[in-house]
């Protein structure tokens, strides 16, 4: 099998029908092949383990499940082995290596890609003109998007030997250009 990301889209979406979990994964998708453009590696199978990070959460939505019996399915499919091990590796409670780059971006996107869109949509221009500071004083706030493991989104940076404040300002560039896919409004709407 051909890994290509309309292959990837089409196993999320066979497995997926809830629009957030579908935007969290596109998301995410946006960050992760943003850092694989800056570091020079594969955009296209960074793009695809990310949209497929979280393909089996709606299936097996406890941790118990997620994301371990959703790598059979991905193997039956013929999706490499190497993309089933980053996202194997996504989850803290088991405690996987994250030993290549592309593990360790996947992990410090998974979090703050979903905080950083709740962000912007609590503004009337989306992410347009969302600062880094206003980011990290509702990191602060445990209510606001209180999902989102906030260990996670600073372990994620130190993994990835990335400056948290810079790593906030990448994610937010990195998901501007797809803030209308992302149901986000932008400074045109609000003009
Ligand atoms: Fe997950
Ligand atoms: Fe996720």
């Amino acid at each position: 099998m051909e890994p290509t990301r309309d292959r990837a889209w089409a196993t999320l979406n066979r497995h997926t029908t809830s629009e957030p979990l579908l935007k969290h994964a596109l998301a995410v998708e946006a960050s992760v092949r943003a850092y694989a453009s800056k570091y020079g590696e594969d955009e296209e199978f960074w793009g695809m383990t990310a949209l497929l990070h979280d393909f089996d959460w709606e299936m097996h939505p406890t941790l118990d499940q997620h994301p371990q019996d959703g790598a059979p399915i991905l193997r039956e499919e013929g999706w490499p082995e190497e993309l089933i091990e980053a996202i194997l590796s996504h989850a803290e409670h088991l405690d996987l290596p994250r030993d290549t780059l592309l593990k360790k971006a996947l992990f410090a996107c998974d979090e703050l890609s979903g905080f950083v869109v709740a962000c912007g949509y609590v503004r009337p221009t989306g992410l347009d003109g969302l600062e880094v500071k206003s980011v990290k004083k509702k990191l602060k706030q445990p209510s606001f998007a209180a999902g989102v493991n906030r260990d996670d989104v600073t372990k994620g940076a130190e993994e990835l030997g990335v400056d948290l404040d810079e790593h906030i300002a990448f994610v937010i560039a990195a998901l501007q250009p797809i803030a209308d896919e992302l149901g986000l409004r932008t400074a045109a709407d609000a003009a």
